[in-house]
């Protein structure tokens, strides 16, 4: 019960990595709130968890909405000690194809969504007095280009720096700002990965999920599970001195 009396916020949790993480932190004894655009799908997530777990509507790229979720959990859980920065949306197009509006989409949600969620969070925190985590979900795809992947990557390395930049800016509030950069995580976003890949690969469909499996060091892809104990140290008490870093749990894809 490492998370214990906690309240936890995930963004995007109605499914995937956020919704294994939000159980694996009820599980650790934190109330979670699954913030979601996806309503109707979070509630569901919330209520295969239990008791510990409740939906939130949010989306983050509207300030209105990030506002009014954070106080919404401030009210139901006595406060916010841990925000996991996780919604996020892909796309791939060769340079010469990509399109503003597809831009403009990722920088929203990836980006911007993950820094002014943070700093709702962190004038949470800073109020409470009481410290907090802040855990951003990068990705190995912010750790390099990829020639598909332009965009998507570009909003991952912006992750990373401000994680950093945030990191060293909050931790005189004892708010620990750090992040995780996951390799290739199985899993419903890969349907549309995969799709994206066939079309300007010329690939049969589950191709690229092949191929990318196989090219991990470790011999497979990731599951949400494989992150579940990084997500669990970076917002306990054990982290307390871990501060700015981006920790790769990618089966041995990237060192750094
Ligand atoms: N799956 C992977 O291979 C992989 C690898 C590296 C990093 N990541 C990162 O991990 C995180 C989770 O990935 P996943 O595979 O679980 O993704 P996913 O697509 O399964 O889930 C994303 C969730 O975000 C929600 N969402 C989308 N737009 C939103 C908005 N505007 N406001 C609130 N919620 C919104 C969706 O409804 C969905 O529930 C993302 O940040 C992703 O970039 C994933």
């Amino acid at each position: 019960m490492r998370l214990s009396g906690k309240s936890a916020l995930i963004t995007g949790a109605a499914r995937g990595i956020g919704a294994t993480f939000a159980k694996a932190y009820a599980g650790e004894g934190a109330r979670v709130a699954i913030g979601d655009i996806d309503i109707a799908r979070a509630e569901e997530t919330a209520a295969s968890i239990g008791d510990l777990a409740y939906a939130v509507r949010l989306d983050v790229t509207d300030q209105g909405s990030i506002d009014s979720a954070i106080a919404e959990v401030a009210e139901k859980a006595g406060g916010l000690d841990i925000l996991v920065n996780n919604a996020a949306v892909f796309d791939a197009a060769p340079i010469v194809d990509i399109t503003r509006d597809s831009y403009d989409r990722l920088y929203r949600i990836n980006v911007a969504g993950t820094l002014f969620t943070l700093q709702a969070a962190a004038r949470q925190m800073i109020k409470q007095g009481r410290g907090g985590r802040i855990i951003n979900m990068a990705s190995q795809a912010g750790r390099r280009g990829e020639a598909l992947v332009a965009v998507y990557c570009s909003t991952k390395a912006a992750v990373i720096s401000l994680t950093q930049s945030a990191g060293l800016d909050l931790v005189k509030h004892r708010i620990n700002v750090n992040a995780i950069a996951p390799g290739v995580v199985d899993g419903e976003h890969w349907d549309g990965v995969d799709a994206l890949f066939a079309k300007y690969e010329n690939r049969p469909l589950g191709e690229k999920r092949r191929l990318v499996g196989e090219s991990v060091p470790y011999g497979r892809m990731g599951t949400a599970e494989d992150l579940v104990g990084m997500a669990i140290f970076l917002a306990s008490a054990e982290a307390e001195y871990v501060v700015a870093q981006t920790y790769n749990v990618d089966g041995g894809q990237w060192m750094s």
